[in-house]
């Protein structure tokens, strides 16, 4: 065997070796244990030849470990230079949040009422009976202060029913000019369907002032009804009742999708009841301490909800609590 035709021939190709792939081939060409280097060292049998064969051996050792560290190091230097990140390149694409509907409504509905100059008011989550039913002229033994229909906390307290209570608290603290709406949850015992949650938001507005009178809450509502709906639509007041307000009516707006043709989302009759609002009845003013001669007042009550499935035409209310960014995302 011709041990240094074999060491050059292994010199020569680790020279040529470009990639530690290469170098890892080579090895095991010329140094693995099938190679023809190891298959002469175990068939040794004198001295002088053993020494021949390590001392070449050993050579091509170190010359394939030598390039092998050169090969790593550029194919390192390269990585380093091709994969730099540029932290100054801007960022493409955070998913960005957005509000809630629910949310987005509410202060749309804000916005209206603080442009006509009214004041945002907290209402309370908790109330007492006293301002829920009484001061709201509920008589006794009305369903709504069943157990049945509202959340009690004990016999005086419960989870307030509507936002109507903050017209109470508002006209005990303040003498008019009074114009504010209060906006919050509601709860009532309802099992879940495509049309009552147990929880849902109302806003609230009441206007308390010498002269006040049943054209400046058509008027009002009016405004609020097309800024909501749309500036095209057209709207509507019937003759309703509640107890705190009198007289009492109910707003309609024209059906957005067959403009009072009837259709069956406005199950063919061309409008679309929205909510109720009436003049502050008398009692109240009583109630509350006010001359029920000098002042008149209106009020309404909406759920933000039920304007959110009107005017976006979903089916199921109870879209807006699953929380799916499918649905979510189109608002
Ligand atoms: N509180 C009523 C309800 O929850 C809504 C309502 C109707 C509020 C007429 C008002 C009003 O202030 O004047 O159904």
């Amino acid at each position: 065997m011709d041990v240094e035709a074999l060491e050059q021939a292994a010199l020569a190709a680790v020279a040529a070796a470009r990639s530690t792939d290469a170098i890892e081939a080579v090895r095991v060409e010329y140094l693995g244990r099938k190679s023809a280097l190891k298959l002469a060292l175990r068939e040794v049998r004198d001295r002088e030849t053993g020494m021949t064969l390590n001392a070449a051996r050993e050579r091509v050792e170190s010359a394939v470990a030598a390039r092998e560290a050169e090969l790593q190091r550029a194919e390192l230097d390269r990585r380093l230079s091709e994969e730099r990140v540029d932290v100054t390149l801007p960022l493409g694409g955070y998913p960005r949040g957005r509000l809630h509907l629910i949310t987005q409504i509410r202060r749309e509905v804000e916005d209206v009422f603080l442009g006509l100059g009214y004041r945002v008011v907290d209402g309370r989550e908790v109330e007492t009976t006293h301002y829920n039913f009484d001061g709201l002229n509920f008589p006794p033994g009305h369903p709504a202060r069943s157990r049945l229909h509202s959340l009690f906390i004990d016999d005086d307290t419960l989870l307030r029913t509507e936002t109507s209570p903050s017209q109470i608290r508002t006209m005990e603290a303040e003498q008019p000019p009074i114009y504010i709406v209060s906006l919050g949850r509601v709860y009532r015992r309802d099992t879940p369907d495509a049309t009552h949650t147990p929880v849902f938001h109302q806003v609230e507005g009441l206007a308390v002032d010498e002269g006040i009178t049943l054209a400046d809450l058509t008027g009002t509502l009016d405004f609020l009804l097309k800024a909501l709906f749309g500036q095209g639509r057209r709207t509507q007041f019937r003759t309703h009742y509640f107890p705190f307000t009198e007289p009492s009516i109910e707003a309609y707006v024209s059906c957005h999708v067959c403009d009072g043709a009837g259709c069956p989302v406005c199950r063919h009759s061309g409008w679309i009841e929205v909510g109720g609002a009436g003049m502050v009845d008398p009692k109240l003013f009583e109630f509350v301490g006010y001359d029920a001669e000098r002042y008149s007042g209106f009020a309404f009550g909406w759920g933000l909800e039920r304007i959110a499935m009107l005017r976006h035409e979903f089916p199921d209310l109870r879209e807006l609590w699953r929380n799916d960014l499918r649905f979510s995302r189109q608002f």
